[in-house]
């Protein structure tokens, strides 16, 4: 089974906990602190969409694509709920380039890291290059192998893991240990990465 047939399965039973109903704090103190000036958007893996909620809410011009229409179709009702304007499409980003690029920024929570092959996530940064203008960023907020978990959770990665897929394509302007915002009492561990596509 493909990992994007496994988020589809998960949606459809409800097995979600990365699906907090808010934007994770991560995304909000990046932007807010940088700052990143509100520009054309894309949110990978957006799920069920409250980031680019957040992101439009914020003056972003959100695209928000997934893999999983059940995802897409809570994202649409959300953002007609909140009455804000995002474009919810249903694509495989491994596999095609996305309509409205380039991006000023792209933004993922949890959809880089679910990619376990190094080559994979290689691969994933080089197509998230292609769709970003000259000089665009990228956040990640990715999985932390700093951590020793003994119950399921979000996949773990090293720091040199990270590096390794991201640095052909992208300066690391921040590389910073955190953790998931999340409901539960016991957050996992994350990794937050910002980074600016590099010059060619
Ligand atoms: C851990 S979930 C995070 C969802 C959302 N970003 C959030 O924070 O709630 C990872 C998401 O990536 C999506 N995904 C997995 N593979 C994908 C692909 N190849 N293209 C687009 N989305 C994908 C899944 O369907 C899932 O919604």
């Amino acid at each position: 089974m493909t990992i994007e047939d496994r988020y589809r399965q998960r949606y459809k039973s409800g097995d979600t906990p990365w699906d907090i109903g808010q934007a994770d704090f991560n995304l909000i103190e990046v932007v807010t602190g940088k700052p990143i000036v509100s520009c054309k958007t894309l949110d990978i893996g957006c799920g069920t969409g409250d980031n680019s909620i957040w992101l439009a809410q914020n003056r972003f011009q959100v695209f928000g694509t997934d893999t999983s229409d059940v995802a897409l179709e809570k994202a649409r009702e959300k953002a007609s709920k909140a009455n804000v304007e995002c474009e919810f499409i249903l694509v495989d980003f491994m596999n095609n380039h996305v309509e409205g690029a380039p991006f000023g920024f792209v933004f993922d929570r949890g959809c880089f890291h679910s990619f376990g092959a190094g080559d994979e996530r290689k691969r994933f940064a080089q197509n998230i290059a292609a769709h970003l203008e000259e000089g665009g960023l990228w956040l990640t907020i990715a999985g932390n192998a700093d951590e020793n978990r003994r119950s399921p959770g979000p996949p773990q990665w090293t720091a040199g893991d990270i590096v390794l897929a991201v640095e052909p394509y992208f300066e690391i302007l921040s590389l910073k240990t955190s953790h998931f915002g999340s409901n539960s009492q016991n957050p996992p561990r994350a990794w937050r990465c910002l980074m600016k596509k590099r010059h060619v």
